[in-house]
Protein backbone atom coordinates (compact mmCIF):
# COMPACT_ATOMS: atom_id res chain seq x y z
CA UNK A 1 0.00 0.00 0.00
CA UNK A 2 0.99 3.31 -0.61
CA UNK A 3 1.55 5.53 2.07
CA UNK A 4 0.18 8.95 0.78
CA UNK A 5 1.29 10.81 3.43
CA UNK A 6 5.00 9.86 2.52
CA UNK A 7 6.92 12.17 -0.04
CA UNK A 8 7.80 10.01 -3.46
CA UNK A 9 11.32 9.88 -2.84
CA UNK A 10 10.38 7.85 0.87
CA UNK A 11 8.18 5.66 -0.99
CA UNK A 12 10.94 4.87 -3.36
CA UNK A 13 12.63 2.05 -1.71
CA UNK A 14 11.16 -0.26 0.44
CA UNK A 15 11.75 -1.16 3.05
CA UNK A 16 14.31 0.76 5.09
CA UNK A 17 17.35 -0.88 5.02
CA UNK A 18 18.81 -2.27 8.89
CA UNK A 19 21.58 0.12 8.99
CA UNK A 20 19.29 2.52 9.49
CA UNK A 21 19.99 4.12 6.45
CA UNK A 22 16.63 6.12 5.69
CA UNK A 23 14.64 5.66 2.20
CA UNK A 24 14.82 9.37 1.25
CA UNK A 25 18.82 8.86 1.90
CA UNK A 26 19.42 6.62 -0.81
CA UNK A 27 17.20 8.20 -3.28
CA UNK A 28 19.18 11.21 -2.42
CA UNK A 29 22.49 9.97 -2.46
CA UNK A 30 21.74 8.60 -5.63
CA UNK A 31 20.48 12.06 -7.01
CA UNK A 32 23.91 13.70 -5.14
CA UNK A 33 26.32 10.98 -6.18
CA UNK A 34 25.22 12.42 -10.70
CA UNK A 35 25.51 15.57 -9.28
CA UNK A 36 29.11 15.56 -7.82
CA UNK A 37 30.38 14.25 -10.63
CA UNK A 38 29.84 17.83 -12.88
CA UNK A 39 32.57 20.11 -13.72
CA UNK A 40 33.56 22.62 -11.57
CA UNK A 41 35.97 25.52 -11.69
CA UNK A 42 39.53 24.47 -10.50
CA UNK A 43 38.02 21.30 -9.31
CA UNK A 44 36.68 23.00 -6.55
CA UNK A 45 33.31 21.16 -6.37
CA UNK A 46 31.43 24.68 -4.37
CA UNK A 47 28.36 22.80 -3.82
CA UNK A 48 26.53 21.00 -0.92
CA UNK A 49 23.10 19.69 -0.41
CA UNK A 50 20.46 19.01 2.31
CA UNK A 51 17.88 16.26 1.86
CA UNK A 52 14.72 17.52 2.68
CA UNK A 53 11.32 15.57 2.99
CA UNK A 54 9.99 16.67 -0.40
CA UNK A 55 13.32 16.60 -2.25
CA UNK A 56 17.05 18.39 -2.25
CA UNK A 57 18.43 21.69 -2.35
CA UNK A 58 21.10 23.08 -3.60
CA UNK A 59 23.36 25.17 -1.73
CA UNK A 60 26.49 27.07 -2.71
CA UNK A 61 29.78 26.62 -1.01
CA UNK A 62 30.95 29.89 -0.35
CA UNK A 63 34.32 28.61 1.52
CA UNK A 64 35.33 27.16 -1.91
CA UNK A 65 35.14 30.88 -3.97
CA UNK A 66 37.76 31.90 -5.47
CA UNK A 67 37.96 35.69 -4.20
CA UNK A 68 40.35 36.85 -6.67
CA UNK A 69 39.59 34.79 -9.91
CA UNK A 70 35.88 34.83 -9.41
CA UNK A 71 35.06 37.28 -7.06
CA UNK A 72 31.39 37.63 -7.79
CA UNK A 73 31.18 33.56 -7.97
CA UNK A 74 29.96 33.48 -11.27
CA UNK A 75 32.43 30.59 -12.26
CA UNK A 76 31.03 29.22 -8.81
CA UNK A 77 27.57 29.46 -9.74
CA UNK A 78 28.27 28.51 -12.96
CA UNK A 79 29.59 24.71 -11.88
CA UNK A 80 26.54 24.37 -9.88
CA UNK A 81 24.37 24.80 -12.20
CA UNK A 82 25.59 21.99 -14.31
CA UNK A 83 25.55 19.65 -10.83
CA UNK A 84 21.87 20.84 -10.70
CA UNK A 85 21.84 19.62 -14.30
CA UNK A 86 22.66 15.83 -13.67
CA UNK A 87 20.36 15.89 -10.01
CA UNK A 88 17.47 16.59 -12.77
CA UNK A 89 18.73 13.93 -14.73
CA UNK A 90 18.98 11.34 -11.97
CA UNK A 91 15.54 12.66 -10.76
CA UNK A 92 14.35 11.71 -13.86
CA UNK A 93 16.22 8.15 -14.09
CA UNK A 94 14.39 7.33 -10.23
CA UNK A 95 11.26 8.48 -12.45
CA UNK A 96 10.05 12.00 -11.10
CA UNK A 97 9.78 14.74 -13.19
CA UNK A 98 11.72 17.11 -10.57
CA UNK A 99 10.30 20.54 -10.28
CA UNK A 100 13.18 23.25 -9.94
CA UNK A 101 12.77 26.76 -8.58
CA UNK A 102 15.97 28.22 -8.65
CA UNK A 103 17.32 30.80 -6.29
CA UNK A 104 14.14 30.21 -4.34
CA UNK A 105 14.52 32.40 -1.32
CA UNK A 106 16.27 36.08 -1.27
CA UNK A 107 16.97 35.60 2.59
CA UNK A 108 19.47 32.64 1.31
CA UNK A 109 21.46 33.75 -1.64
CA UNK A 110 23.20 30.70 -1.48
CA UNK A 111 20.64 28.30 -1.31
CA UNK A 112 20.33 27.95 -5.24
CA UNK A 113 18.20 25.80 -6.09
CA UNK A 114 15.11 23.41 -4.52
CA UNK A 115 14.62 19.80 -6.48
CA UNK A 116 10.52 18.57 -5.83
CA UNK A 117 10.72 15.20 -6.90
CA UNK A 118 7.78 15.57 -8.62
CA UNK A 119 5.32 13.50 -10.41
CA UNK A 120 5.99 9.73 -11.58
CA UNK A 121 6.88 9.90 -14.86
CA UNK A 122 9.31 6.98 -16.43
CA UNK A 123 12.50 8.31 -17.91
CA UNK A 124 13.03 8.65 -21.65
CA UNK A 125 15.41 6.66 -23.39
CA UNK A 126 17.39 9.48 -24.32
CA UNK A 127 17.67 11.05 -20.30
CA UNK A 128 18.86 7.40 -19.41
CA UNK A 129 21.16 7.35 -21.87
CA UNK A 130 22.80 11.14 -21.04
CA UNK A 131 22.41 9.64 -17.06
CA UNK A 132 24.85 6.49 -17.74
CA UNK A 133 26.97 9.92 -19.76
CA UNK A 134 27.94 11.58 -16.58
CA UNK A 135 31.00 9.04 -15.25
CA UNK A 136 32.00 9.24 -18.75
CA UNK A 137 32.76 13.12 -19.19
CA UNK A 138 35.73 14.63 -17.86
CA UNK A 139 37.60 17.94 -18.93
CA UNK A 140 40.71 17.65 -20.99
CA UNK A 141 43.47 19.69 -21.67
CA UNK A 142 45.79 20.20 -24.68
CA UNK A 143 45.39 18.85 -28.13
CA UNK A 144 42.51 17.06 -29.83
CA UNK A 145 42.61 13.92 -32.19
CA UNK A 146 42.26 14.90 -36.17
CA UNK A 147 39.15 12.90 -36.19
CA UNK A 148 36.32 15.78 -37.07
CA UNK A 149 33.33 15.73 -35.28
CA UNK A 150 30.04 14.57 -36.44
CA UNK A 151 28.90 17.52 -38.92
CA UNK A 152 25.82 18.39 -37.69
CA UNK A 153 26.99 18.31 -34.03
CA UNK A 154 27.74 21.64 -33.23
CA UNK A 155 23.82 22.88 -34.71
CA UNK A 156 22.41 20.07 -32.03
CA UNK A 157 24.63 21.25 -29.35
CA UNK A 158 23.68 25.05 -30.01
CA UNK A 159 19.78 24.14 -30.01
CA UNK A 160 20.30 22.31 -26.61
CA UNK A 161 21.98 24.99 -25.26
CA UNK A 162 18.61 27.43 -26.93
CA UNK A 163 16.66 25.04 -24.72
CA UNK A 164 18.29 25.36 -21.56
CA UNK A 165 17.76 29.20 -22.04
CA UNK A 166 21.37 29.75 -23.01
CA UNK A 167 22.99 30.42 -26.28
CA UNK A 168 26.25 28.23 -28.08
CA UNK A 169 28.11 30.70 -30.32
CA UNK A 170 29.81 28.19 -32.58
CA UNK A 171 33.46 30.38 -33.68
CA UNK A 172 33.97 29.08 -37.35
CA UNK A 173 35.49 32.09 -38.92
CA UNK A 174 39.19 31.97 -39.19
CA UNK A 175 39.80 35.46 -37.93
CA UNK A 176 37.25 35.36 -34.98
CA UNK A 177 38.68 32.04 -33.85
CA UNK A 178 42.46 33.56 -33.99
CA UNK A 179 40.68 37.10 -32.40
CA UNK A 180 39.35 35.17 -29.72
CA UNK A 181 42.83 32.83 -28.99
CA UNK A 182 44.98 36.26 -28.60
CA UNK A 183 41.96 37.31 -26.01
CA UNK A 184 42.85 33.62 -24.07
CA UNK A 185 46.70 34.25 -24.39
CA UNK A 186 46.38 37.80 -22.82
CA UNK A 187 44.55 36.65 -20.12
CA UNK A 188 46.32 33.61 -19.46
CA UNK A 189 49.56 36.55 -19.52
CA UNK A 190 48.29 38.57 -17.35
CA UNK A 191 47.31 35.59 -15.08
CA UNK A 192 50.80 34.67 -14.83
CA UNK A 193 51.99 38.17 -13.82
CA UNK A 194 49.55 38.00 -10.89
CA UNK A 195 50.79 36.62 -7.69
CA UNK A 196 47.47 36.71 -6.33
CA UNK A 197 45.73 34.66 -9.41
CA UNK A 198 48.39 31.96 -8.90
CA UNK A 199 48.53 31.59 -5.70
CA UNK A 200 44.84 31.01 -5.77
CA UNK A 201 45.59 28.26 -8.32
CA UNK A 202 48.34 26.58 -6.21
CA UNK A 203 45.84 26.68 -3.48
CA UNK A 204 44.07 24.26 -5.12
CA UNK A 205 46.77 22.51 -7.33
CA UNK A 206 47.95 19.66 -5.37
CA UNK A 207 50.96 16.32 -5.80
CA UNK A 208 48.71 13.72 -7.75
CA UNK A 209 49.44 11.22 -4.82
CA UNK A 210 48.42 13.01 -1.53
CA UNK A 211 45.05 12.13 -1.70
CA UNK A 212 42.96 15.12 -1.95
CA UNK A 213 39.72 14.68 -2.69
CA UNK A 214 39.69 17.88 -4.89
CA UNK A 215 41.76 20.51 -7.10
CA UNK A 216 43.83 19.58 -9.99
CA UNK A 217 46.57 16.53 -10.27
CA UNK A 218 49.68 18.50 -10.27
CA UNK A 219 51.12 17.84 -13.41
CA UNK A 220 53.12 19.43 -16.69
CA UNK A 221 50.67 22.07 -18.42
CA UNK A 222 49.67 20.60 -22.04
CA UNK A 223 50.99 22.84 -24.99
CA UNK A 224 49.50 25.60 -26.04
CA UNK A 225 47.11 24.80 -29.01
CA UNK A 226 46.34 26.82 -31.80
CA UNK A 227 46.86 29.87 -29.83
CA UNK A 228 44.84 28.70 -27.03
CA UNK A 229 47.11 28.30 -23.67
CA UNK A 230 45.75 25.59 -21.16
CA UNK A 231 45.48 27.33 -17.46
CA UNK A 232 49.09 26.76 -16.07
CA UNK A 233 47.58 24.72 -13.27
CA UNK A 234 51.11 23.38 -11.63
CA UNK A 235 54.11 25.95 -13.11
CA UNK A 236 56.84 26.35 -10.64
CA UNK A 237 55.00 23.80 -8.14
CA UNK A 238 57.70 22.09 -6.11
CA UNK A 239 56.90 18.87 -7.14
CA UNK A 240 56.52 19.38 -10.50
CA UNK A 241 60.05 18.63 -11.09
CA UNK A 242 60.06 15.71 -8.72
CA UNK A 243 57.25 14.09 -10.56
CA UNK A 244 58.81 15.13 -14.30
CA UNK A 245 56.41 14.24 -17.43
CA UNK A 246 54.82 11.43 -15.04
CA UNK A 247 52.27 13.70 -14.57
CA UNK A 248 50.22 13.75 -17.47
CA UNK A 249 51.35 11.58 -20.30
CA UNK A 250 51.80 13.18 -23.66
CA UNK A 251 49.24 12.59 -26.12
CA UNK A 252 49.85 10.23 -29.07
CA UNK A 253 48.18 10.75 -32.50
CA UNK A 254 46.98 13.99 -33.02
CA UNK A 255 47.71 16.63 -35.79
CA UNK A 256 49.38 19.78 -34.62
CA UNK A 257 46.84 22.46 -34.90
CA UNK A 258 43.92 19.76 -33.62
CA UNK A 259 41.84 22.69 -32.32
CA UNK A 260 39.13 21.29 -32.06
CA UNK A 261 35.99 23.04 -32.43
CA UNK A 262 35.64 26.49 -31.03
CA UNK A 263 32.28 27.66 -29.17
CA UNK A 264 31.40 30.00 -26.69
CA UNK A 265 28.36 29.41 -24.54
CA UNK A 266 26.41 32.46 -23.64
CA UNK A 267 23.17 33.94 -21.79
CA UNK A 268 20.75 37.05 -22.81
CA UNK A 269 21.39 38.47 -19.51
CA UNK A 270 24.34 38.36 -16.81
CA UNK A 271 22.58 37.83 -13.36
CA UNK A 272 23.00 35.38 -10.98
CA UNK A 273 20.19 32.97 -12.47
CA UNK A 274 21.74 33.59 -15.75
CA UNK A 275 24.51 31.91 -14.30
CA UNK A 276 22.67 28.73 -13.22
CA UNK A 277 21.18 28.54 -16.80
CA UNK A 278 24.61 28.60 -18.20
CA UNK A 279 25.51 26.08 -16.00
CA UNK A 280 22.89 23.32 -16.85
CA UNK A 281 23.10 24.65 -20.33
CA UNK A 282 26.83 23.65 -20.31
CA UNK A 283 26.49 19.91 -18.80
CA UNK A 284 23.60 18.99 -21.21
CA UNK A 285 25.96 20.30 -23.83
CA UNK A 286 29.05 18.52 -22.44
CA UNK A 287 26.98 15.28 -21.83
CA UNK A 288 25.56 15.04 -25.44
CA UNK A 289 28.76 15.73 -26.81
CA UNK A 290 29.75 12.87 -24.54
CA UNK A 291 27.27 10.14 -25.47
CA UNK A 292 29.14 10.74 -29.15
CA UNK A 293 32.55 10.26 -27.48
CA UNK A 294 33.31 14.35 -27.75
CA UNK A 295 35.19 16.05 -25.18
CA UNK A 296 35.53 19.65 -24.38
CA UNK A 297 38.52 21.66 -23.30
CA UNK A 298 37.42 24.97 -21.38
CA UNK A 299 39.54 28.12 -21.90
CA UNK A 300 37.65 30.75 -19.20
CA UNK A 301 40.36 32.78 -18.35
CA UNK A 302 39.56 35.97 -20.41
CA UNK A 303 36.09 35.79 -18.85
CA UNK A 304 37.70 36.36 -15.72
CA UNK A 305 39.18 39.91 -16.83
CA UNK A 306 36.31 41.91 -17.24
CA UNK A 307 38.15 44.31 -20.17
CA UNK A 308 38.64 40.85 -22.32
CA UNK A 309 34.88 39.52 -21.07
CA UNK A 310 33.93 42.78 -23.27
CA UNK A 311 35.92 42.37 -25.87
CA UNK A 312 34.91 38.68 -26.65
CA UNK A 313 31.22 39.64 -26.59
CA UNK A 314 31.65 42.48 -28.97
CA UNK A 315 33.61 40.51 -31.03
CA UNK A 316 31.63 37.96 -31.34
CA UNK A 317 28.53 40.36 -31.45
CA UNK A 318 26.69 37.82 -28.78
CA UNK A 319 24.91 37.48 -25.68
CA UNK A 320 26.83 37.53 -22.32
CA UNK A 321 30.14 35.05 -22.53
CA UNK A 322 30.14 32.58 -19.95
CA UNK A 323 32.04 29.79 -20.73
CA UNK A 324 35.04 29.64 -23.68
CA UNK A 325 34.87 25.93 -25.01
CA UNK A 326 36.67 23.82 -27.67
CA UNK A 327 35.48 20.08 -28.75
CA UNK A 328 36.64 17.24 -30.36
CA UNK A 329 37.69 13.80 -29.86
CA UNK A 330 40.78 12.78 -27.54
CA UNK A 331 42.74 9.23 -27.47
CA UNK A 332 42.24 9.46 -23.57
CA UNK A 333 39.95 10.32 -21.29
CA UNK A 334 41.34 11.73 -17.46
CA UNK A 335 39.06 11.53 -14.47
CA UNK A 336 39.50 14.15 -11.61
CA UNK A 337 38.73 13.91 -8.06
CA UNK A 338 35.86 13.87 -6.37
CA UNK A 339 34.73 14.28 -2.41
CA UNK A 340 32.83 11.70 -0.70
CA UNK A 341 28.74 12.31 -0.79
CA UNK A 342 28.72 11.63 2.78
CA UNK A 343 30.85 15.11 2.69
CA UNK A 344 28.31 17.07 1.22
CA UNK A 345 24.87 15.35 1.94
CA UNK A 346 23.20 16.68 4.86
CA UNK A 347 19.81 16.00 6.43
CA UNK A 348 16.98 18.04 7.68
C1 LIG B 1 33.04 27.47 -14.73
C2 LIG B 1 34.17 26.57 -15.12
C3 LIG B 1 35.36 27.11 -15.62
C4 LIG B 1 36.41 26.27 -16.02
N1 LIG B 1 37.55 26.83 -16.55
C5 LIG B 1 38.56 26.01 -16.96
C6 LIG B 1 39.72 26.55 -17.60
O1 LIG B 1 39.84 27.75 -17.83
N2 LIG B 1 40.70 25.69 -17.98
C7 LIG B 1 40.60 24.34 -17.77
O2 LIG B 1 41.53 23.59 -18.13
N3 LIG B 1 39.49 23.80 -17.19
C8 LIG B 1 38.48 24.60 -16.79
N4 LIG B 1 37.35 24.06 -16.24
C9 LIG B 1 37.27 22.60 -16.07
C10 LIG B 1 37.61 22.17 -14.66
O3 LIG B 1 38.99 22.35 -14.41
C11 LIG B 1 37.20 20.71 -14.47
O4 LIG B 1 35.81 20.63 -14.61
C12 LIG B 1 37.59 20.17 -13.10
O5 LIG B 1 38.99 20.10 -12.99
C13 LIG B 1 37.00 18.79 -12.84
O6 LIG B 1 37.38 17.90 -13.86
P1 LIG B 1 36.29 17.12 -14.74
O7 LIG B 1 35.47 18.13 -15.45
O8 LIG B 1 37.11 16.28 -15.67
O9 LIG B 1 35.47 16.29 -13.81
C14 LIG B 1 36.28 24.86 -15.87
C15 LIG B 1 35.09 24.33 -15.36
C16 LIG B 1 34.04 25.17 -15.01
C17 LIG B 1 32.74 24.57 -14.50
Amino acid sequence: MVNATRSPAERLVEPANPLGIGRTDLAARFVVRAAIQAPSIHNTQPWRFVDRSDGLELWADRARLLPVADPAGREMLISCGAALFNMRLAVRRLGFTPQVRLLPDPAYPDLLARVAWGARTAPRPYEELLHRTIPRRHAHRGRFLATPLPPMLPIVLAGIARHEGAGLRVVKDEAERRRLAEHVQAAEAAQLRDPRILGELLSWTAPPDDGRADGFAAGPSPAEVDGFPSRTAAADAPWEAEHGAGGREPERGTAPGAVGTVAVLTTREDRRVDWLIAGQALQHVLLHAATLSVSAAFHTQPLELPYLRAAIRRDLVCGHPQMVLRLGHVARRMPSRRRPVADVLSGE
